[in-house]
């Protein structure tokens, strides 16, 4: 039997169909991950690798494992494998879009109006005693009805943010490497250059995947354009925000406020500079975090990785 190898403890229900047919072993942690050491000692005569976002999937472990033939990764993005190790020995690999769009795009929307309406903050100030009367212009933050969002990264995620907006009287801008005229005339959303966006946007949302390209898009210059009303929200991946420039910019209120669901390393270290700011809403990369998306992204893992072992096409390949 085959040997599929996945990096972390999944459900059994999810697992049970695959080992019919395979030699299924996983990580036997849901909570700790696995070193690369580990992952090659482990998986070494594994066929199929089954790996999380937080897995570094780089070109000394795939060289580690000689019979692998597939990774899946559990999420859309797959910033976390080297592509070219892999291409260069002929894995395929395979990741979960389209199933996490919507649960992506609300988790989007949830971080948007937290950090509009300083929902994080304010609840620490109930919960630490610290709300004792009622007045006028405390606890204010933004409106989000009438606002202008600009959305940096106009894939499906993008779209599923941009008819939130519109739901909320929102004018929506959106950067792309390519134009989306459907969208444009289906939903009235404007394309902009970067620059053009950031100025004149009240909320920046990210949902641009992280790629060479976009490694620090969002740096000292790109904040400096901002509203000094505005908000930046991150749901995509940390890597595309200099978090230090970020940092200056908000502790020094050269813009308003950010909500942030990624960071460069995580979990981020709870003495990193940006959770010292009462104006980051933070949340601990959860966008596909719904039970019902979850699980189809592991069914979606499950039916690619028994289609390359069974020397089929896989409905979600990247490679
Ligand atoms: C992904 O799947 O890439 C997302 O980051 C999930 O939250």
């Amino acid at each position: 039997m085959k040997k599929i190898y996945i990096t972390r403890k999944l459900p059994e229900e999810i697992i049970e169909p695959l080992r019919k047919k395979f030699d299924v072993q996983m990580w036997h942690s849901e909570t700790i991950g696995m070193t690369n050491e580990e992952i090659i000692t482990n998986a070494k005569d594994a066929y199929a690798l089954w790996t999380m976002l937080s897995d570094n999937i780089d070109r000394t472990l795939i060289e580690g494992l000689p019979n692998l033939k597939v990774i899946s990764n559990f999420a859309v993005g797959y910033n976390n494998i080297d592509i070219e190790a892999a291409k260069d020995r002929s894995i395929v690999v395979t990741n979960t879009p389209g199933v996490l769009t919507e649960t992506t795009a609300d988790l989007a929307f949830a971080l948007l109006l937290a950090t509009a309406r300083r929902i994080t903050e304010v609840e620490q100030e109930i919960r630490s005693g610290n709300w004792d009367s009622w007045s006028p212009m405390q606890y204010t933050g933004m409106d989000i009805f009438g606002a202008t969002l600009g959305i940096v990264g106009m894939g499906r995620i993008g779209e599923a943010v941009a008819r939130r907006a519109k739901g909320f009287d929102m004018n929506v801008l959106y950067h792309n490497r390519s134009r989306k005229l459907d969208a444009e005339e289906t939903y009235g959303f404007t394309y902009a250059e970067l620059d053009e966006l950031l100025k004149q946007s009240d909320f920046v949302i990210l949902l641009t995947p992280l790629t060479p390209e976009t490694k620090g898009l969002i740096g000292e210059r790109e904040l400096n354009m901002m509203k000094e009303t505005a908000a930046i929200i991150n749901v995509a991946r940390g890597g595309i925000v200099d978090e230090q420039a970020l940092y200056e910019a908000l502790a020094s209120k050269k813009i308003w406020a950010a909500g942030l669901d990624v960071f460069e390393q995580e979990p981020v270290p709870v003495d990193h500079p940006l959770l010292t700011l009462p104006n980051v809403t933070v949340s601990p990369h959860i966008g596909s975090a719904s039970i019902r998306t979850r699980q189809a992204m592991m069914q979606m893992n499950a039916k690619d990785i028994e289609a390359v072992l069974e020397n089929r096409e896989p409905q979600n390949r990247i490679l």
